[in-house]
């Protein structure tokens, strides 16, 4: 049994490095893929006040439809909080790094931003899962 395995296991070990190898090259791409289809489920923790796609209305939250690129607090017709509306004057302007940053934690991202340690958002919800708030602004990347 010992001599057979120790015969036969350099020879399988070769190829099967290979095929992991191979393998890896394939999913990388694929796992881009991934995460912004697990960040369109995610999205639906903040479908419940923000609507994305053609004709959606402001509702508790901003429309978040091209949010990406967008001057932070700025989405017509919907009333920001102060803070929001002053860091978007003060050069915040959504990208998939910082959008991650703000659903983490929306009112200590503006204390920080605005060096305002009473700074708040009106933002009542805050999305504690790294990956999860990177998938999201995937999602909402791919929607621009
Ligand atoms: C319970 C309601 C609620 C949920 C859930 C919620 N948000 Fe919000 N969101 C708000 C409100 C209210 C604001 C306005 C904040 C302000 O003016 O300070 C806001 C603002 C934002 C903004 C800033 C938009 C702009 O135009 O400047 C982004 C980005 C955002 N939310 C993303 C998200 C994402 C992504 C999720 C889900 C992970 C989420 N929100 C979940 C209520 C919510």
């Amino acid at each position: 049994m010992r001599s057979l395995s120790s015969r036969f296991l350099p020879k399988f070990a070769a190829p099967l490095a290979m095929a992991a190898i191979a393998s890896l090259v394939f999913i990388a791409p694929a796992s881009a893929q991934a995460n912004v289809v697990n960040g369109a489920s995610v999205f639906n923790s903040c479908a419940g006040c923000h609507k994305v796609g053609d004709g959606a209305q402001n509702a508790s939250g901003p429309v978040l439809t091209d949010v990406i690129g967008r001057i932070a607090g700025t989405y017509e017709g919907y009333r920001f909080s102060n803070d929001l509306i002053a860091a978007g004057q003060s050069g915040l302007v959504w990208s998939e790094d910082n959008l991650a940053e703000f659903i983490a934690d929306p009112s200590g991202f503006l204390k920080e931003f605005l060096d305002d340690s009473g700074a708040r958002s009106k933002m009542p919800f805050r999305l504690r899962d790294e990956d999860n708030a990177t998938d999201v602004a995937a999602y909402l990347a791919s929607l621009n």
